[in-house]
């Protein structure tokens, strides 16, 4: 019965709304799963911490007021947010409750273009208020496909095992995706004591690319006062930053965000709720090693 409520819904469709809804639908899912399986998304010491995004959005959002509401309640509000992301994901792409999965996606790109894309220059570059563009003309197709007669989003309604087993593959998606970022919490670290560069090839006023013990590209610098290391990921919406030598900044090809590695990887400009965060580093013998 499932599987004939998904298929007819695909079958009923025309060509621009099957790209649509596969575009959404798959983004949407996505999107939570990606949360979902983020080990630093409800990690409280991590800046990339949902609770420090929340923070970091409300003092440039025109929600900032309302944000704040959140701020002690930010691991439910980060697990609400994957599990609607998931919901919409899946009701989009199965076309169970799909009408008002559209309408969901469409307040939550709202929503995001009001917080977390609001201080994106030019617009165009926020992918948000594209999003809700796509929304509302997946919503019009829809309701044109189906004008006069019964959309298939209200069909499960008439059927609760089916909406209750499609419920339960979306909780265990949620549970799959959890257990996996727990998973690679607990996977080990790569050993510190590494050796990044030789002094001797990274003088005092140097900056360089490496990779971080963890995997991720992160930017080392060599000063008078000692060497310090950045993450490169952008703690916006996780682009991979880059050093210019003129303005001496650390900048984001994303969104315009930019950072202060000469003053803690603090937030110059731009979306980024919150600093880069730092690696250890250290000059050990000859060499500049992870700490
Ligand atoms: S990802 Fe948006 S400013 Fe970096």
């Amino acid at each position: 019965m499932a599987r004939n409520v998904i298929a007819d819904s695909w079958r009923q469709n025309n060509l621009p709304t099957k790209i649509l809804r596969l575009a959404l639908g798959g983004t949407w899912f996505y999107g939570g799963w990606q949360k979902a399986s983020d080990p630093t998304f409800l990690d409280k010491a991590s800046t990339n911490y949902i609770g420090a995004q929340i923070q970091g959005y409300a003092k440039s959002s025109p929600l900032g007021f309302f944000l704040r509401h959140f701020v002690e309640h930010a691991t439910q509000a980060g697990v609400l947010t994957m599990l609607v992301e998931m919901a919409i994901g899946i009701g989009v792409l199965t076309g169970i409750w799909m009408q008002a999965a559209i309408i969901g996606g469409a307040f939550v790109s709202f929503g995001l273009w009001l917080t977390v894309t609001w201080h994106v220059y030019p617009y165009f570059l926020g992918s948000d208020t594209a999003y809700l563009v796509m929304w509302i003309a997946l919503f019009a197709l829809i309701r044109q496909q189906y004008a006069g007669r019964k959309a298939p989003s209200v069909l499960p309604l008439n059927d609760r095992r089916e909406f209750v087993r499609l419920l339960g593959i979306g909780v265990t998606a949620v549970i799959a995706a959890m257990g996996a970022s727990k998973l690679q919490k607990s996977l080990p670290k790569a050993a510190s004591g590494g050796e990044i560069v030789k002094l001797a090839k990274f003088p005092v006023g140097s900056t360089m690319q490496y990779t971080a013990p963890d995997g991720n590209p992160a930017y080392l610098f060599r000063t008078a006062a000692g060497v310090f290391a950045y993450s490169a990921i952008c703690t916006h919406q996780g682009c991979v930053v880059s050093y210019n030598s003129l303005s001496k900044t650390l900048n984001c090809p994303c969104h315009g965000g930019r950072f202060d590695p000469y003053n803690g990887g603090a937030v110059l400009g731009g979306p980024p709720p919150t600093p880069l965060p730092k690696y250890k580093v250290a000059i050990k013998g000859d060499a500049i090693v992870n700490a």
